[in-house]
């Protein structure tokens, strides 16, 4: 019975081991926080937004692109990565499972940060400028703010957050200044999941862009309170879609998207004028991955598959003329643009006809009002911004951050589904009402 005894013996003590490193990242502090938050603001040369950590040992502030549907923090290891805490996730390391990472493998030059042996890999993904390459699996510490919902409390430190290193060339075509992208996508080793997983809190965030000032995220749950004093707890809810095939530019076979689907079934000008719309372009083809719709952070207006966007345009360029709303010459990268005659303004933004969304049934609709719809482009013009995605692009309807904005959004990957405030600004306050003024 002895041998017995001891192999027992060595499966627990080695499942210990794997509990114990199966949790990605742990906090140091005794103190919990029940929700954490940071900045998102916009990048007005690229359109692009932009959130901040701060990372490593000492502590550097970094400012990373945005991207909601991203699949994990990468940052640029090749300049100035300097870290007494940075270690490289051993090949068939727990975390190696966790990130899925495929490769496994050796560097052959000296060691550095994204330069290691026995180190498995994944693909950072560049996803402004569908880039990807091979990157190394690595931990580091990682700070951010908590909240208790209405202001930043004290920072909290995760220290081994799993991210993937990347060459500096992986960051053309992002906004000045950057080190690299923020995933919040549907993985284990997303911002979300590492947060949640590291402070025991739901896998919940919630996203509020602003077009100028500071708009913000939040990890974790609710209250989610603006300026002033204005709470959100309730939401429209729809079911996040899993798409079945990867959209990233660099996947394995049978890797799922990361990116967040929702189920549009119909398009409306107002609540009586449906557009017409080939509805095998609304849902997802389960072979290919192509169709659907997805909301995305890295476009700055919603894409809409050719025929789509055609109908769009005509029906809201006719139900606008039934306002004596005139249309004028496109300007790019816009296509149906209006003379500012005759468009009043209103809290809701230049009053037009107003686009809706019919989600799951015909009660759910998400509510495009003119500050999200129309775009000034000159002192007389307005343009629909909303851009013609071409024939056969991979999914039908890309909701952009321009739709996004002023829009407070929570995603619970526990139950896969998206709550949606509609406008703020018919609640009297925007996304950049967070009182950023910390209480700590
Ligand atoms: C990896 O191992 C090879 C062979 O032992 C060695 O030449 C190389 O310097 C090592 N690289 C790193 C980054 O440690
Ligand atoms: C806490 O984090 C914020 C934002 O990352 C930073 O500006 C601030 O200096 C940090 N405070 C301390 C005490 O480290
Ligand atoms: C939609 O149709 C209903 C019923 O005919 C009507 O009461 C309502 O005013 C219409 N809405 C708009 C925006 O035209
Ligand atoms: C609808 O779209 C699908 C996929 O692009 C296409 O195969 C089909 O021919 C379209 N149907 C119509 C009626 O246009
Ligand atoms: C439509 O606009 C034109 C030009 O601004 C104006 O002369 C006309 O009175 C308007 N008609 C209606 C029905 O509002
Ligand atoms: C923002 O929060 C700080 C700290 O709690 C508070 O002192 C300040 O009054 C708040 N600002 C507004 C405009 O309410």
């Amino acid at each position: 019975m002895a041998p017995t005894i001891s192999l027992q013996n060595f499966i627990l003590s080695t499942t210990f081991l794997l509990l114990f490193f199966t949790t990605p990242s742990f906090s140091q502090q005794s103190f919990r926080p029940k929700a954490l938050v940071a900045k998102v603001s916009k990048d007005t040369s690229t359109l692009q937004y932009l959130t901040y950590l701060s990372q490593r040992t000492p502590l550097v502030p970094i400012s990373l692109v945005f991207d909601v549907g991203g699949q994990f923090l990468w940052v640029d290891c090749e300049s100035n990565y300097v870290s007494s805490t940075y270690r490289p996730a051993r090949c068939r390391s727990a975390q190696c499972s966790l990130a899925k990472a495929s490769g496994c493998g050796d560097c052959f030059s000296s060691p550095r940060p994204g330069c290691n042996n026995n180190t498995c890999g994944v693909s950072p993904d560049n996803t402004v400028t569908h880039t990807a390459t091979g990157g190394k699996l690595a931990e580091d510490v990682v700070s951010i703010q908590s909240t208790d919902g209405s202001n930043p409390g004290r920072n909290v430190t995760v220290s081994r957050f799993l991210f993937s290193c990347a060459p500096s060339f992986l960051l053309q075509g992002l906004a000045n200044g950057v080190s690299g992208m923020a995933g919040l996508g549907r993985t284990r080793i997303s911002l979300p999941s590492q947060f949640a997983s590291a402070f025991s809190f739901r896998r919940k965030f919630a996203i509020c862009l602003s077009s100028s000032k500071n708009g913000v995220v939040f990890f974790g749950d609710g209250p989610y309170v603006f300026l002033p004093g204005k709470q959100f707890s309730s939401f429209t809810y729809t079911p996040l879609i899993l798409n079945p095939v990867s959209t990233a530019s660099a996947s394995s076979q049978g890797e799922p998207s990361s990116e967040y689907f929702i189920g549009v079934k119909s398009i409306r000008i107002g609540e009586n004028v449906t557009v017409w719309v080939n509805s095998t372009l609304l849902s997802i083809n389960q072979e290919t991955g192509f169709g659907g719709t997805k909301i995305s952070t890295v476009n700055p207006y919603t894409v809409l598959e050719y025929s789509i966007f055609k109908a769009l345009t005509e029906t809201f360029t006719r139900e606008a003329a039934a306002r004596n709303i005139t249309s004028v010459g496109a300007v790019a990268p816009f296509e149906a643009c209006f003379s500012r005659e005759n468009i009043l303004s209103t809290r809701l933004g230049a009053s037009v006809p107003t686009i809706e969304l019919v989600l799951q049934n015909e009660n759910t609709v998400w509510r495009i009002f003119g500050a999200n719809s129309m775009i000034q482009v000159s002192d007389d013009v307005l343009c629909l911004a909303f851009v013609n995605g071409g024939e056969n692009p991979r999914t039908s309807i890309v909701i952009g951050g321009y739709q996004l904005e002023d829009n407070l959004l929570q995603f619970d990957l526990a139950t896969s589904r998206l709550g949606f405030s509609s406008t703020l600004l018919g609640r009297q306050t925007t996304c950049a009402n967070f009182n950023f003024t910390s209480n700590a």
